[in-house]
């Protein structure tokens, strides 16, 4: 099943998320958006996620709860850092590893985001691993080289029965309004499938979701769908209004022209 998954960033309080969320939820009821055709996810703040699963809880909504990071440890003396344990006691179903901000604004390698795969897995949940190549890489060594080599660094530890997500977000199309091609995306998703088979066979290789993230908004969301290899969008900015992610998340409706 197709994944729209948002993520939030550092944006919004958990009061305000509330309000996003149900406005979202109004939006999709109005267009009787069926959730069992396309999943749809929400990732906010760790301050936010509580209020966020009271509210899906309380009101029967069928969106899944997402955190954007995790420690790679489970507990003990690692100030400021929130635990994968945490995250599945408030129901959380997907968590966010290996982020280019994180990457980039923090410097976790990829030991580091094999680690918290790991502990996501260990705990339940289902790691969305991100993978892209920076503008540089891309011109050094063209676009699949660094997304292969993350992909195979971050499903290393992973339990071979673990599902997980990959997005494939080029660094460079991040938030800067320059998205990649539907045809990029598809070629790196096409790699990135491929090495799946190798590494985990090809079943594991069909199942597992891959979605593209990059200036993702709701004029482009259907040339990505209907590539083969492209399973769903991780969206930012994009995601923080609740008409344009619920346009978004209807594509379906852009791809058939209904
Ligand atoms: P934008 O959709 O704002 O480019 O962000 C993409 C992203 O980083 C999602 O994780």
């Amino acid at each position: 099943m197709p994944l729209i998954a948002g993520n939030w960033k550092m944006n919004l309080d958990h009061l305000q998320a509330i309000a996003l969320v149900q406005k979202l939820a109004w939006s999709l009821k109005d267009v009787k958006h069926d959730f069992g055709d396309v999943e749809v996810a929400v990732f906010p703040p760790f301050t936010d996620l509580r209020s966020v699963q009271t509210l899906l809880a309380a009101d029967k909504l069928s969106l899944a709860l997402g955190a954007q990071d995790v420690s790679p440890h489970l507990s003990g003396a690692y100030t400021g850092d929130i635990s994968a344990q945490f995250l599945s006691k408030l129901d959380t179903r997907y968590v966010l590893v290996g982020h280019s901000e994180r990457r980039h604004g923090h410097g976790e390698g990829d030991d580091i985001v094999a680690a918290k795969a790991k502990a996501v897995a260990t705990q339940g949940m289902v790691p969305m691993i991100c993978v892209g190549e920076t503008a540089a890489d891309l011109e050094e060594q063209g676009a699949a080289a660094v997304p292969l080599a993350q992909l195979e660094a971050a499903i290393a530890a992973l339990p071979k029965d673990a599902e997980f997500v990959i997005a494939y977000e080029p660094v460079w199309a991040i938030g800067s309004g320059e998205p990649a091609t539907a045809e990029q995306a598809e070629q790196v998703c096409a790699a990135l499938r491929a090495r799946i088979a190798e590494l985990r066979g090809a079943k594991v290789a069909a199942e597992t979701r891959l979605l593209y993230g990059g200036s993702v908004a709701s004029q482009n969301v259907a040339g990505y769908l209907r590539q083969a290899n492209v399973d769903g969008a991780l969206v930012g900015g994009a995601s923080l209004d609740s008409q344009e992610f619920s346009r978004i998340v209807q594509f379906k409706k852009h791809v058939t022209g209904a």
